[in-house]
């Protein structure tokens, strides 16, 4: 006999857009329970984002989690993209008014975690077999396994936030979705290293040898990525050829400001564009990865994921607080206008900085004319800027 349990809204995926939407919600009195696979060293430990747009650190305040934010977090005012030696920089404060925070999403998870477990409700780890039911109906549950024992969780409404491989959006009836799909013919290989970052800016360069870029986490933390093959060997990238490979694809004035040491996370991710519609089905609502993926290219996907728990926490709140259903209704719409922006600006970054096609190529001279448009035109400039640090919710 499974052991039952009520809750306002279950929340699938103790990720960004899980935590924060009951952190959010939890503000306003409403009860969720979050049900998440892996154990909590493990959700903390993955790296991945390290750029937030201000809509994000504005809603991680309004969370209450951003005081760590404020002290540890770098404000960038702009980028570099750099291509046949050739510098620019994108100045998002004289061209857009507004910055971008770089602050890791290991450390939005960590604070997000902390806020939760200091009270605002139950997080379980290591839940097994998470499945949803009667999401078409008036009481959607969720069973799952857990401490060797069965639960079922009797619920409101379903928020799937269980990322690109989580269960709540396979639970939905394949007739009622409809998925839209880019796999790119490239991964990006990445490393942490305990060393200061090669410039006080993000770099993003194109190179005859593949895409490259130069991150951070803090002044003495460094994130660079390469790009590599979707099925590329780890082992035959020890450090020392991946810096190689990083001063000869970010040029010479990174080179020389480049600090090398061992790597303390290495890993390849897959590029994919990816959209399921609509991200509601009866009760269930799709939030983050679990209802679009976008290459990393511009920094996008935590971000995403923050905008769509800003729709829907304001439509659960509206529900719950004034008995008005409607922006419920609308939430798809309205989080799916954002998500398809943030596609195409993906998707144009990615297309413009990797290698796809031989230098010889058409292709490859179309890249270049996008580079030296984007070099000549301040209105080229406002559009890579606006986009990047954010466009309104
Ligand atoms: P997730 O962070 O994926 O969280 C989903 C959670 O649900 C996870 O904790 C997972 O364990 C849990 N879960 C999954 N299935 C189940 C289940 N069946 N039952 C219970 N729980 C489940 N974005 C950028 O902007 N820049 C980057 O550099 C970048 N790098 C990335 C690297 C990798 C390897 C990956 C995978 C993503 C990267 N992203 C990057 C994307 C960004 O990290 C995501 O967009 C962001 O994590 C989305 O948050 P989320 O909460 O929607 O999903
Ligand atoms: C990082 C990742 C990105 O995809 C990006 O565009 C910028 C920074 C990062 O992990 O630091």
């Amino acid at each position: 006999m499974a052991s039952q349990a009520q809750t306002q809204v279950g929340i699938i995926g103790a990720g960004p857009a899980g935590l924060l939407l009951a952190r959010l919600l939890r503000m306003h009195g409403i009860d969720s329970v979050i049900l998440e696979q892996r154990d909590r060293a493990y959700v903390e430990g993955r790296v991945r984002a390290g750029v937030l747009e201000q809509g994000t650190a504005s809603l991680l305040e309004e969370a209450g989690v951003a005081a760590r934010l404020k002290r540890e977090g770098l404000v960038h005012e702009g980028i570099e993209i750099v291509a046949r030696d050739r510098h620019l920089r994108i100045d998002f404060r004289d061209l857009t008014g507004k910055a971008v925070v770089v602050y890791g999403q290991t450390e939005v998870t960590k604070d997000l975690i902390a806020a939760r477990l200091a009270g605002d409700g139950p997080i379980v780890w290591n839940a097994a077999d998470v499945a949803v039911h009667d999401i078409d109906g008036e009481q959607p549950t969720l069973t799952y396994r857990s401490d060797g024992r069965d639960h079922l969780l009797v619920c409101d409404f379903v928020a799937g936030c269980d990322g690109f491989h989580g269960v709540s959006r396979q639970s939905i009836p394949a007739q009622a979705l409809q998925s839209f799909e880019r796999v790119y013919p490239f991964g990006w290989l990445g490393i942490l290293a305990e060393v200061p970052p090669c410039s006080h800016e993000l770099i993003y360069a194109r190179h005859e040898r593949g895409f490259s870029l130069a991150s951070m986490r803090s002044p003495t933390r460094s994130r660079y990525y390469i790009q590599c093959a979707v099925d590329e060997d780890l082992s035959a990238w020890p450090d020392a050829r991946i810096w190689d490979e990083l001063k000869l694809r970010l040029g010479p004035a990174a080179a020389a400001g480049m600090t090398t040491g061992p790597s303390i996370e290495k890993s390849v991710a897959p590029l994919r564009s990816f959209v399921a519609m609509p991200m509601r089905f009866g009760r269930l609502f799709l939030a983050g990865d679990a209802a679009h993926i976008v290459p990393p290219t511009g920094a996008k996907g935590l971000n995403l994921a923050a905008s769509d728990v800003h729709y829907l926490s304001r439509a659960l709140i509206a529900f719950y607080k004034k008995g008005q259903a409607d922006a419920l209704e609308r939430y798809s719409e309205s989080a799916l206008a954002r998500v398809w922006k943030a596609e195409r600006f993906s998707w144009w970054m990615t297309t413009m900085l990797h290698k796809l096609h031989d230098e010889s190529s058409f292709e490859a001279q179309m890249q270049l004319a996008e580079l030296d448009y984007l070099a000549s035109s301040r209105a080229a400039q406002t559009a890579l800027a606006e986009n990047y640090v954010g466009l309104p919710y």
